[in-house]
């Protein structure tokens, strides 16, 4: 991991990329949660820059995840919503930032999370596209009732 920050000159600083994604803004501690959603572990060469615990107007504390070469599909996002609800998704484009969007929690996320409940229609061989209702502080299945409020990323269907 790197020291980093956005503003003082005299401290190390993560470099810009050229072409990928900032997700900027994440909660504190939620930065390897990110990694874990959009299914990075670095076996495939990703090239990827991660912040935890940086200094940040807006919090005390932020993360952030910095990825080349990667634009994010709409259900990454929804899932990210998730875990960091007051991410900013960046877009970027030969070093500068093309669009910039503040991530936008569903009111449902379908076919994206498994249940963890075994006994859940939804865990068997049936063909039943898992769906979570987004509660303010986790998901419930929409299907047996189960509320998961800690570990959402280790719900994510890979
Ligand atoms: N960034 C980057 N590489 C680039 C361009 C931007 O890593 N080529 C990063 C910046 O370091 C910053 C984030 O993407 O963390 C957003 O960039 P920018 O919009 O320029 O910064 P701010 O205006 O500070 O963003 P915000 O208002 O969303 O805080
Ligand atoms: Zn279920």
């Amino acid at each position: 991991m790197f020291a980093m920050t956005e503003n003082d000159d005299h401290q190390l600083r993560v470099s810009k990329i050229q072409n990928g994604t900032v997700i900027d803004h994440v909660r504190a501690g939620q930065a390897l949660n990110v990694l874990a959603i959009l299914g990075i572990d670095g076996s495939e060469g990703e090239e990827v820059s991660v912040g935890m615990n940086v200094p940040s107007d807006r919090f005390a504390r932020k993360d952030i995840v910095k990825v080349e070469d990667r634009e994010l599909s709409q259900d990454e996002v929804d899932v990210l919503s998730l875990i960091a609800p007051d991410a900013t998704i960046n877009i970027v484009r030969e070093y500068d930032v093309v669009e910039k969007h503040r991530v936008d929690r569903p009111e449902v996320v379908e076919g994206v999370l498994s249940c963890p409940n075994a006994g859940c229609i939804t865990t068997d061989d049936e063909p039943v596209t898992s769906r979570f209702e987004v509660l303010d502080d986790g998901v419930r299945c929409a299907y047996c009732g189960t509320i998961v409020r800690e570990g959402i990323a280790s719900l994510i269907d890979t």
